[in-house]
């Protein structure tokens, strides 16, 4: 493993092992590795000959100060699973000062109204605080292709226009959602719930496929409705939304267009822990 805690150490490393047509994959993560964030590293490594991983814990991103202070923190297991998916990985680890060199504070973006919904209005702020700190990375690692998982669909659609709209060079790749045997999308916070509430959560998935299958024959008022319901009657969980919107804007499903792709989010409390998914409706 390739480890480095600066931005000079790596530029400079990365530079002696560019060659004409090389291309440099690249995998933002905020650590915590699970099998998800290792699935992105895989396809990075067959698709390019250097794979740079980032493992930072964001604190622009975080609204919420309690959030940030628990989030998993475990550099010494993620170092191992890296290594032992491959010696070749080249980490990039930095400190705060390292990335925001006194100013951490957020760039404001425009991402033509992607930011606005679901995990924007819940979460004020957190989208500028990605958006800062991935064209930060992009600058510093300067990346042919860039990977980035479904899980965080939203996520993903806004480094898409950020990409788009100040016209860097650089792919952005989306990957498929991976899950747990109960199909309980992986996440970092997934360490965070007893292995109760893990099994329990497994009721996240299952509503997403229940709802994919009634979106065929209904609107998507009516399976908001229904969602809506079956989460009042569980004590266990908090609905915080579920939405279905247009992949492309991500705008509530007001009537079905089916020239449209839909997609349904949703973002749930299990406990304290905020757990969110999403399927396509097509
Ligand atoms: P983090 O939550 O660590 O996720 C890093 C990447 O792994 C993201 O692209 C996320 O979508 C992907 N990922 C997480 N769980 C996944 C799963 N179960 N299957 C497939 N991919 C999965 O997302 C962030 O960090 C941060 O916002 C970041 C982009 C690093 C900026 O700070």
């Amino acid at each position: 493993m390739h480890i480095f805690y600066g931005k000079a150490a790596l530029t400079d490393y990365l530079k002696s092992i560019k060659t004409s047509n090389f291309t440099i994959g690249f995998v933002p993560t905020m650590g915590a590795l699970h099998q998800g964030h290792l699935s992105l590293m895989q396809q990075s490594m067959q698709e390019n000959q250097a794979t740079v991983v980032s493992i930072f814990v964001n604190p622009t991103q975080f609204n919420n100060p309690e959030d940030l202070a628990k989030y998993p923190r475990t550099i010494d297991e993620d170092i191992q699973k890296m290594t032992d998916l491959s010696p070749e990985i080249i980490l990039y680890a930095p400190t705060v000062e390292d990335i925001y060199e006194g100013q951490t504070v957020s760039q404001s973006f425009d991402f033509d109204g992607l930011e606005n919904q679901m995990e924007g209005k819940f979460r004020p702020g957190h989208f500028n605080g990605v958006g800062t700190i991935v064209k930060r990375l992009f600058e510093i690692v300067e990346p042919t292709n860039a990977y980035f998982g479904e899980k965080d669909f939203q996520q993903l659609q806004i480094v898409k226009k950020m990409v788009a709209k100040n016209d860097l060079k650089v792919n952005v790749i989306g990957c498929p959602i991976y899950r747990e045997p109960n199909k309980l999308a992986m996440s970092s916070r997934n360490t965070l719930l007893s292995p109760k509430e893990k099994e329990e959560a497994s009721i996240i998935y299952k509503t997403l496929i229940e709802a994919n299958s009634k979106f065929q024959k209904n609107s998507a008022a009516a399976v908001t409705n229904w969602v809506q319901k079956s989460f009042e009657n569980n004590p266990d969980f908090k609905l915080e939304y579920f939405q279905i919107a247009d992949e492309a804007t991500l705008l509530p499903c007001l009537r079905k267009n089916k020239n449209k792709n839909y997609r349904a989010f949703i973002a749930v409390f299990v406990n304290n822990i905020r757990l969110i998914d999403t399927i396509s409706l097509n």
